[in-house]
C-alpha cells in the first residue's frame, strides 16, 4: 500500500498508508489528518489544497483545467499546489510528501 507523508504548518510529519486508488484527501480523512474537503471531491471548493513536494509533483499527472480553476481560489498557492481530492495514490507515489497549507478558503460557506 502506498504511504503518504503529511507535513503540517508546524513541520510535524505523519506517515499514513492507503490503498492504491484512494485520493490523498480520503487517505488524510481516514487517518485524522486535518484536511477539510468540504465538497467531498467534486471540485467545488479548494479546502483540500495541498502542496506536493517538488520531487513528487513532477510524477503526478497535470492538473485539469477545472482543478487549476479551483486552485486559483486557494490561499497560499504555490507551483506545486494541487487539490488533494484529485491526486490518486498509486504504488509509484509510495512515500510522497504532501504539505498542508496554514489556511484554507472555503468557497462553500
Ligand atoms: S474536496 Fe472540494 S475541491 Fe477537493
Amino acid at each position: 500500500m502506498p504511504r503518504v507523508i503529511f507535513v503540517d504548518s508546524n513541520e510535524s510529519r505523519r506517515e499514513v498508508e492507503a490503498e492504491a486508488g484512494t485520493s490523498v484527501l480520503v487517505a488524510a480523512q481516514r487517518n485524522g489528518i486535518d484536511i477539510e474537503g468540504a465538497c467531498e471531491g467534486v471540485m467545488a471548493c479548494s479546502t483540500c489544497h495541498v502542496i506536493v513536494d517538488a520531487e513528487w509533483a513532477a510524477k503526478l499527472d497535470a492538473a485539469s483545467e477545472e482543478e487549476e480553476f479551483m486552485l486559483d481560489l486557494a490561499f497560499g498557492l504555490t507551483r506545486t499546489s494541487r487539490l488533494g481530492c484529485q491526486i490518486e495514490l498509486t504504488d509509484a507515489l509510495d512515500g510522497m510528501v504532501v504539505r498542508l497549507p496554514a489556511e484554507w478558503r472555503n468557497m462553500m460557506l
